[in-house]
């Protein structure tokens, strides 16, 4: 980039720190940051998004934390575009984002996932094919045709007690057999001898199985599995979470994602489904949380352990003039678009500001300006 003249005017230098955004061969510039296309997923842009200098500012500040892989917490005011920021940053990028709304209800599950009763077709047809594969990699087909007719003929009337029972008579045999001919090698009559590569297969199915049996209850035929929350998926696969209103989640919930936080290969063990290793993070992965501050009594603060982990950034209201110019100009149509409207708009939206600042509070004495109708794209929708 052009370095800055000596004496550069108050454009020159914003020009200079929050360049135009780019769209770049290799990724898109935001300032004096370039991230890598992700193109995972073509976003629908639901809401314009407008180029603010204020709001390119602290775009540039969130890509530069997204690029040394720091996670991001965005503080402020509602409605000054917290949310906003962070899903058109991935839209940008086309990466996959998560948004999870978090409050005082939310537990250790909805982020983690949980045991959940699930249809037994989902455990018992993985099984089924996975023998149905195996078997005549083991024995001849044409010797042993009856197993196979017997469980294909329980799969398509979905008896799954009685595919499951077979399973396990048909896997004591195969596993008798590949132990007599381990034992014995070279003693058996086949011409060519089990490869080391079936063994460890049948070794793995027996693991199946076994679980299989743990999660259908055999006299109910009810099954249970664990079924991986949104924060799980996004750390394997490399997707952006962004958890809103982090500050209203139980301190015991967010204490559960802390390892997460703790650098850039930090990860979580998901004890919750037995497991025992780190789930393995994906490079693309990126935690965002956005907050109110904790200003009003009542407003529950994010706890310091959590905090302190995350890059901060305040996200100010637009107050400026020519800001809030430009804001209202992109959501007015052509056809009404003039300055003398925009103006008009303006003076309107500073003054419904500055009363309900100063006089209008709802029956809980909350300030009205809070509420999300009271947006000043909202103002410029209805003119
Ligand atoms: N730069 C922008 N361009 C266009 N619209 C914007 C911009 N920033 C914010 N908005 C609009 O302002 C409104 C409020 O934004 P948003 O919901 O992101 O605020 P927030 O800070 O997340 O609020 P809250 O704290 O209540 O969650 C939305 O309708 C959004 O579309
Ligand atoms: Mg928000």
């Amino acid at each position: 980039m052009k370095p800055l003249e000596s004496d550069p005017t108050e454009d020159e230098i914003l020009e200079y720190y929050v360049s135009p955004r780019k769209e770049l061969p290799s990724g898109f510039q935001i300032g004096r940051i370039t991230l890598n296309w992700s193109r995972n997923v073509v976003h629908n842009q639901t809401r314009p998004f407008v180029d603010i200098p204020s709001s390119l500012h602290i775009l540039e500040k969130i890509a530069c934390s997204v690029k040394h892989n720091e996670p991001v917490l965005l503080v402020g005011e509602t409605g000054t575009g917290k949310t906003t920021l962070v899903q058109n940053l991935a839209r940008r990028l086309g990466q996959p984002l998560t948004v999870l709304n978090l409050s005082q209800q939310s537990d250790v599950e909805d982020l983690l996932g949980g045991l959940k009763p699930t249809d037994p077709r989902f455990i018992c047809i993985p099984l089924y094919n996975e023998f149905m594969e195996l078997f005549p990699r083991t024995f001849s087909k044409t010797v042993n045709p009856g197993i196979l007719e017997y469980l294909r003929k329980h799969r398509n009337d979905k008896n799954w007690k009685t595919i499951l029972e077979t399973l396990q008579k048909a896997l004591q045999k195969v596993l008798d057999l590949t132990q007599r001919e381990r034992q014995i090698a070279g003693a058996g009559k086949r011409k060519r001898p089990l490869s080391e590569e079936v063994f460890q297969a049948w070794e793995r199915f027996t693991d199946k199985l076994n679980l299989a049996h743990r999660q259908i209850n055999a006299s109910s035929c009810m099954a249970f599995s664990f079924v991986e929350g949104a924060f799980i998926t996004a750390l394997r696969n490399g997707h952006w979470i962004l958890l809103d209103e982090v500050n209203l989640a139980p301190p015991e919930t967010l204490q559960r994602i802390m390892g997460v936080l703790e650098g850039e290969n930090g990860s979580l063990c998901l004890t919750e489904r037995g497991d025992v290793d780190y789930i393995e993070r994906h490079p693309a992965f990126r935690l965002f949380g956005c907050m109110n501050p904790a200003t009003d009594a009542g407003k529950r603060d994010l706890p310091y352990s959590v905090r302190s982990r995350f890059t901060e950034y305040f996200v100010d209201e637009i107050l400026n003039d020519e800001d809030l110019t430009l804001f209202i100009n992109q959501f007015l149509d052509d056809s009404c678009r003039n300055g003398e409207l925009v103006k008009k708009i303006l003076h309107f939206y500073k003054v419904a500001k500055r009363e309900s600042e100063e006089r209008l509070q709802d029956g809980a004495n909350q300030n009205l300006w809070e509420d999300k109708s009271c947006s000043l794209s909202g103002y410029a929708n209805w003119s």
